[in-house]
């Protein structure tokens, strides 16, 4: 997959249309109002390209968009500006507790503030997955990530979504890739912004960053038992995005 594509970021509310096409298979979540309507819960490490696959899926079937990793890089970005350590859970869960965030255009706001670039700094990267060990910052976060789901559905991207924050999701997906070929990609992607970064400290981030996120006693980064796992290291975006939607029971395009 190239790293090119649209940027992830953007939670999102639909952007009209109808869910009435959706297969029978989701049963009561078809109709059901807002707590009940219908998840795609997509899962992986850092860069697997689970934003773009997620942002492609929510557009394909008009669904809202949670970027549940962009909420902990919020926390992150205000942790930074007011000082607070990453090891200070209390002072993170009270930061997390009064964060004024808006998402609008796919831009995050803080305090009416566009912060969309800051959020995706390297730098901020690694203070989001330090923060996010904390469980009171991780409940903290919880029912701001539940108020996304809404009809006609919702596709969540994240580490977690398929078995903490929506563990009833009716289609999970767990997507992986090499760590080398998603460092190539982050490579690719921040060129494309015309940021330079050497390749070797990317990768070492991503493996940090994995490693973190994966023996973390808190929703520790691991597959749900019912998740489907995509290997996405040889396919493209389209292909991934194809396969996400056959699996929901909607044909691409
Ligand atoms: O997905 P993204 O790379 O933007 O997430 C930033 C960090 O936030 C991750 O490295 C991870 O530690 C944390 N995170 C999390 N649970 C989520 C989403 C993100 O712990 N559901």
């Amino acid at each position: 997959m190239s790293a090119a594509g649209p940027s992830p970021g953007a939670n999102s509310a639909p952007t009209g249309g109808s869910a009435a096409a959706k297969p029978q298979a989701w049963g009561d979540d078809m109709s059901a109002a807002g707590p009940n309507a219908p998840v795609i819960a997509i899962d992986g490490p850092a860069a697997s390209g689970k934003g773009t696959i997620a942002h492609n899926v929510a557009q394909a079937l008009r669904f809202h968009y949670l970027d549940s990793g962009s909420l902990y890089r919020l926390v992150a970005l205000r942790a930074v500006e007011r000082a607070v350590a990453p090891d200070d859970a209390a002072g993170l869960t009270g930061l997390t507790a009064d964060l004024n965030v808006a998402f609008r255009d796919g831009r995050a706001t803080l305090d009416g503030r566009d912060v969309a670039d800051s959020l995706r700094t390297e730098a901020v990267s690694t203070v989001a997955s330090k923060i996010a060990v904390h469980p009171a910052v991780r409940s903290a976060l919880m029912a701001r990530q539940r108020a996304f789901r809404a009809p006609p559905g919702l596709v969540a991207e994240g580490r977690d979504m398929g078995t903490v924050v929506f563990p009833d999701a009716g289609l999970k997906v767990f997507l992986t890739a090499s760590a080398e070929q998603r460092a190539e990609r982050r490579h690719k992607q921040l060129i494309t912004k015309g940021i330079s970064v050497n390749i070797d400290s990317l990768l070492r981030d991503i493996r940090e960053r994995d490693a973190r996120d994966s023996t973390r006693a808190a929703a520790p980064l691991a597959p749900a038992p019912d998740a489907v796992i995509l290997d996405t290291t040889n396919l493209s975006i389209a292909e991934v995005t194809a396969a996400v939607l056959a699996l929901y029971g909607e044909p691409a395009g």
